[in-house]
């Protein structure tokens, strides 16, 4: 089986095309990457390294989903039975500084993706049997009903990242209804672990403390996150792959969209400060940090920044009910091979 993972150097991409190439012998994953210099690209070469070691089985190309030349042809040459889109500009902070890159990955790219999985039904060839692809628990914005479920209304972003987000929620809907793509979208929740993305919190706050630098905390403190690990949200992943929503057709004659979202998060929001707390002690644990390490005076609580919300909190019951998944990893366990990972990385050099 061919499965098509755009963003294959990114975070999530990379862990789950690791899995693909390890558990199912049969399946030949195509990644695109742009490999674009948003964070520390040395981290992306090093989880294609990685990938690399699968041989012909993983098929690397370098280009933009938002090349739609690119795309047609990738479609053409691979006929991916899976697609997994994960390319996107991510982040919503960023989205205030550079809001075009938005723009182009998630609005134009994923109508790329989206109609090129139209076309490969063409003349009756089977085409494309499943599109996943990452959408944000952002989505939710300051929802105040917790935990956040799929059927609440979210049309209220408080970022441009969480807007294009929810666009291709609704382009996939609209295509799914006029194409009968079965597709499904993935709303995650603040994913973490080895390798991660520098522009996120715990790695953020990593950096600085390693060089004696103050770390920022914002809302004082007062910020909820369901943080979830990145071997949970690639189990999803896997799973949601595996159970394409059926295609049928409606009293019209026309085909109801086999179309769904679910939440992937780990249902158990944790405050940061005690987030951070744990990663203090992992670090010192992985001896990243000094064992006397302050980590008092390095602290500084600061008030909350535009586009962020208080509290994300996933209601993970229907991803339980129709793949019977649910996230588990817990935060300290998550946080220690974060922490033993960055050790050989940027200190022992041992993994480049
Ligand atoms: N990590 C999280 O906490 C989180 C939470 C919610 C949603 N998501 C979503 O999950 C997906 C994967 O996130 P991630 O954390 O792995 O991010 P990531 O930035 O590590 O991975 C995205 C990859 O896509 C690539 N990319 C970006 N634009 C591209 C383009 N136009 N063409 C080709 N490649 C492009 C980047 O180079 C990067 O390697 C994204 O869609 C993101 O919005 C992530």
């Amino acid at each position: 089986m061919n499965i098509l993972v755009t963003g294959a150097a990114g975070f999530i991409g990379s862990n789950l095309c690791e899995r693909i190439l390890r558990d199912q012998p049969d399946s030949v994953v195509i990644g695109i990457d742009n490999m674009n210099d948003y964070y520390d690209v040395s981290i992306k070469e090093w989880r294609l390294q990685q990938l690399n070691s699968f041989g012909s089985r993983f098929i690397f190309i370098k280009g933009n989903i938002a090349d739609k030349k690119l795309i047609d042809d990738v479609f053409s040459k691979y006929t991916p039975e899976i697609v997994v889109n994960l390319a996107a500009q991510a982040g919503v902070r960023y989205s205030i500084i550079n809001p075009d890159a938005y723009i182009e990955s998630n609005l134009i790219g994923f109508y790329n993706i989206l109609e090129a999985c139209r076309h490969s039904y063409d003349n009756g060839k089977p085409g494309v049997r499943h599109l996943v692809y990452a959408s944000s628990s952002s989505v939710y914005g300051n929802n105040k009903k917790i935990p956040y479920s799929t059927d609440d209304k979210v049309d209220n972003p408080v970022s441009l990242y969480a807007a294009t987000k929810k666009s291709d929620e609704l382009m996939a809907h609209a295509y799914s209804k006029l194409y009968n793509i079965p597709s499904t979208g993935l709303r995650f929740f603040t994913v973490y672990g080895p390798a991660g993305r520098p522009d996120m919190a715990y790695f953020g706050f990593t950096n600085k403390l390693i060089k004696g630098e103050k770390i920022q905390i914002f809302n004082y403190g007062n910020c909820k996150r369901d943080f979830t690990y990145i071997d949970d949200i690639v189990e999803g992943i896997l799973r949601v792959m595996a159970g394409a929503p059926e295609k049928s057709m409606g009293e019209d004659g026309l085909p109801i969209p086999p179309y769904k979202i679910y939440n992937i998060g780990n249902n158990q929001p944790e405050n940061l400060l005690y987030f951070v707390e744990i990663l203090q002690e992992e670090l010192i644990n992985a001896k990243v940090l000094p064992e006397n390490f302050d980590f008092e005076s390095h602290k500084e609580l600061v008030a909350m920044q535009p586009g962020d919300v208080p509290i994300t909190y996933a209601d993970t019951d229907p991803l339980e009910r129709d793949f019977d998944f649910k996230p588990s990893t817990p935060l300290r366990e998550g946080l220690r091979k974060f922490a033993i990972w960055y050790k050989n990385f940027y200190l022992n050099n041992s993994c480049r």
